[in-house]
């Protein structure tokens, strides 16, 4: 089977970081989104197309530099097509069936064991589902007894929302619904597709242990906490010197002596927390420098920021180069 990986979004949600760097590349227990979101393929899968739009060179020139398990090729839009349009665009050549994913996505989920479901209900698509609280941000389906989905609404009201299973963004699909999608245009999946694809047969997978779409800050440090509490961080011990709990994932080069930190953090290539400097629960990317006695905690450092002596900040995302 092949994946086609639709990573062509503007992550406005992540500004002013996502000004310099595609969300796909925000580093997440220690590794990009984008990689996260890779892991829950299977490794004989023969072809992951990434459908990217938004930042396409940065993303393509990442990925040449980190290569991937896979044969990767890459298919961007001159100009944003929306997710239908990116999958018509960059579908071509799809396997029947193909993995389809948002990269956005962190998720425990087995996609050998909805290949498997996808075939034996024999309808043209598979799709996950999380089940969340507040529905709003997300496309919602209706579900029969054999979870058959019988209507599918996205980011409705929440008196319109059928019910509280959402659509996870890791779905198998049929290579014929790439033909329901009207070429040249911008086209929503979500919104102009799925719903005439029901009746066809389309089956919900529910996910039953953890899901999160880590597009705004908080539902990615939230996505980072899911993945170090489930090992994915890998052992992520304190950096050398460093006091504190951790888990911290520290990348070559990044520094912390006499520094301390709380759980969850990502530290990038070069990063340094100077002595007295208290980091937890934060993302600090390449080059960033938090400086003596400073404290941050639930924020999102962007490349090459600072974070000034003794200065708290708390919840905060900068951008690349940014000072606090
Ligand atoms: N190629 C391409 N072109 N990709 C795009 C474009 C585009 O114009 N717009 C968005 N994408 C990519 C994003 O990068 C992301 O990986 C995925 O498509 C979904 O876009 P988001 O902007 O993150 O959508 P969302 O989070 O509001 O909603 C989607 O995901 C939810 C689950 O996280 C929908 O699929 C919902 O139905 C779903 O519940
Ligand atoms: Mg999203």
């Amino acid at each position: 089977m092949k994946a086609l990986v639709l990573i062509g979004g503007f992550g406005t949600r992540l500004r002013p970081l996502t000004h310099t760097v595609p969300k796909q590349l925000i580093p997440v227990a220690g590794k990009p989104m984008l990689y996260h979101v890779l892991d829950l393929l299977p490794a004989d899968v023969e072809e992951v197309v990434l459908a990217t739009g938004y930042k396409a060179e940065v993303i393509a020139d990442y990925v040449r530099h980190h290569p991937l398990r896979w044969p990767v090729r890459t298919v961007s839009e001159a100009e944003p097509l929306g997710t239908g349009g990116g999958m018509k665009n960059a579908g071509g050549g799809m396997s029947d069936p193909f993995f389809l994913l948002n990269s956005d996505v962190i998720a425990a989920a087995d996609l050998r064991a909805i290949v498997a479901r996808h075939l034996e209900h024999g309808g043209v698509g598979t799709m996950t589902l999380a089940e969340v609280e507040d529905t709003r941000p997300y496309g919602v389906a209706a579900l029969a007894p054999d979870d058959r989905i019988t209507a599918f609404v996205e980011k409705p009201e929440p008196e319109a929302a059928p019910s509280h299973w959402i659509n996870a963004g890791l779905g198998v699909w049929s290579r014929s619904v790439l033909d329901a999608i009207p070429p040249g245009r911008v086209v929503s999946w979500e919104r102009e597709v799925v719903p005439g694809l029901l009746d066809g047969g389309v089956y919900g997978f529910r996910l039953t242990r953890y899901w999160e779409d880590a597009g705004t800050p908080e539902r990615l440090l939230r996505a980072q906490r899911l993945l170090f509490d489930d090992g994915r961080g890998g052992k992520a011990p304190l950096p050398r010197g460093a006091l504190g709990t951790g888990p911290v994932a520290t990348a070559p080069g990044a520094t912390a002596e006499g520094a301390s930190f709380g759980k969850y953090v990502t530290l990038g290539p070069g990063a340094i927390v100077e002595a007295g400097a208290h980091v937890e629960n934060s993302i600090v990317m390449e080059g960033t420098r938090i400086e003596r006695d400073a404290f941050v905690g639930g924020s999102i450092l962007g490349p090459r920021a600072r974070v000034r002596p003794s200065h708290r900040i708390v919840g905060q995302t900068v951008g690349e180069a940014g000072e606090v």
